[in-house]
């Protein structure tokens, strides 16, 4: 077990506003690491530096030893970077099954041109469907996603995610707006990939009480800076984090 990423120094701003100030921490392979904080603390700023969505002005990152500076999300992903999103991002006309065969695609080295497509779609699917099963999404693989009620459109996300074969996963709030029952199958899913694929996860979530019970490592960010980096058992015990959250509400 090595460490799979490594974050140096970040610095990001939006015209004078800065998002991220000085932002390190590593991810040792197989955790389940979490990024923590108020509104505007910078989360979502952070996973889309790391999925090469803004190029931070200064500081980097290394992936599995390697620089991703200048990678595009996509190059990312090829590499093993996945991510779902805040808002989600679904081709909401789409199929279930096309939604996460998109995902399997995006991982895809570019195909020579002398493949036969056919093959290329018949492994695509037959990969995705894998997924689907996985997250026991079969019954609605030929619904439109957008139709489906907002907890399994999270699960679909995920699924699409997973589909691209991550080594890391970036998960951002995967649980907000989902039932207590959601919830746990949504721990279970995760843990289980990480269990079975050796998938890492990095998420950003706001349930405390779910982020202390399953992560292994804790990151909390207040206005762009590191307030806390450790285990979970230190989190509450922070004076700084409990002043951040509103003087004491954690
Ligand atoms: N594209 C952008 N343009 C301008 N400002 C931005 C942009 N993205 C983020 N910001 C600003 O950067 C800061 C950090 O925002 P970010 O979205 O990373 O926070 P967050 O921790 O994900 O918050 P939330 O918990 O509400 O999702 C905020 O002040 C936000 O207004
Ligand atoms: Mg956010």
């Amino acid at each position: 077990m090595g460490t799979i990423l490594e974050v140096k120094d970040l610095h990001l701003s939006f015209k004078g506003v800065k998002a991220l100030s000085g932002v390190s921490f590593s991810v040792e392979e197989g955790a389940f690491f979490a990024v923590i904080g108020p509104n505007g603390a910078g989360k979502t700023s952070l996973l889309n530096i790391l999925s090469g969505v803004y190029s931070p002005s200064r500081g980097e990152v290394l992936f599995q030893g390697r620089p991703l500076r200048g990678l595009s999300p996509q190059a990312r992903a090829r590499l093993g970077l996945g991510r779902t999103f805040q808002g989600l991002e679904l081709f909401r006309g789409m199929s279930v099954l096309d939604n996460v065969k998109l995902g399997a695609e995006l991982a895809l080295p570019p195909y020579p041109p002398l493949f036969p497509r056919a093959q290329v779609e018949w492994r695509l699917r037959a990969w995705a469907e894998e997924v689907l099963d996985y997250l026991h999404l079969s019954p609605y693989r030929h619904t439109p996603a957008g139709m489906l009620p907002y907890g399994l459109q999270k699960r679909v996300e995920i699924a699409r995610a997973l589909a691209g074969r991550p080594r890391l996963l970036l998960l951002d709030e995967p649980m907000a707006g989902l039932s207590l029952e959601e919830k746990q199958d949504l721990a279970r899913f995760l843990l289980d990939a990480r269990e079975e694929w050796g998938i890492t996860l990095l998420w950003v979530e706001h349930d405390l009480r779910a982020v202390l019970e399953l992560s292994d490592q804790v990151l909390v960010l207040s206005y762009g800076e590191v307030l806390y980096l450790g285990g979970p058992e230190g989190v509450k015990k922070s004076a700084k984090v409990a002043e951040a959250y509103l003087g004491g509400a954690v």
